[in-house]
């Protein structure tokens, strides 16, 4: 395909990590009230995937954050477009995010949510770049850490396309 450089991380292997990942959230927050809240647009696949891997109950939400206007660079902005309307003091709650790059998506959406006294509060990422950091920000789990490409494929996106593919994929320009 056109601008696909190379297959990052095959379907197999993110299936693999999901469900290593999600068991261990089965067991952490078993019998407890837990919520996960997803950012849109890019994680939503990776939740999709991740909450059907999930064995105990919980609740799904989504939240909506731009940081990215135009291609590959950041804005170094981030608004916050969609907020979750749940009281969330009542639940334990773990973020599903895609990619964490500068960190400043992140760092501004748990500020916001630690404001709100959840029971607990965690972070959990398909993707780490931590090469390309400009905030102090970690997720509590990255269940895949990879160089400083520009990624698309399983909900990630260049100019709104290649959110279909199935696998993660190195993007090229050229
Ligand atoms: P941060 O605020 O710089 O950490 O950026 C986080 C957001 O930027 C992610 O949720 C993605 O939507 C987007 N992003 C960062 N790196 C990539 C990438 O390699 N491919 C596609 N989107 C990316
Ligand atoms: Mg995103």
């Amino acid at each position: 395909m056109e601008h696909i450089k190379k297959i990052l991380i095959n379907e197999d292997d993110i299936k693999n990590r999901i469900n290593e990942a999600a068991k261990e959230v089965s067991e952490k927050y078993a019998g407890k009230p837990l919520l996960l809240v997803s950012i849109l647009n890019g994680a939503f696949i990776f939740m999709a995937d991740f909450c059907r891997a999930v064995t105990i109950p919980c609740e799904i939400s989504f939240m909506c954050a731009k940081s990215y206007y135009a291609g590959t660079q950041s804005s170094g902005e981030v608004t916050i477009t969609k907020d979750i309307t749940q009281d969330i003091s009542g639940y334990h709650v773990i973020i599903i995010e895609d990619i964490i790059d500068t960190g400043r998506t992140l760092a501004a959406i748990v500020e916001q949510l630690r404001k709100r006294n959840p029971l607990s509060l965690e972070v959990i990422t398909l993707l780490d770049k931590p090469s390309r950091r400009v905030v102090d920000f970690n997720a509590d789990k990255a269940l895949f850490t990879i160089p400083d490409y520009f990624v698309v494929g399983y909900g990630l996106d260049c100019g709104e396309k290649y959110r279909n593919l199935p696998y993660i994929a190195e993007y090229s320009a050229e």
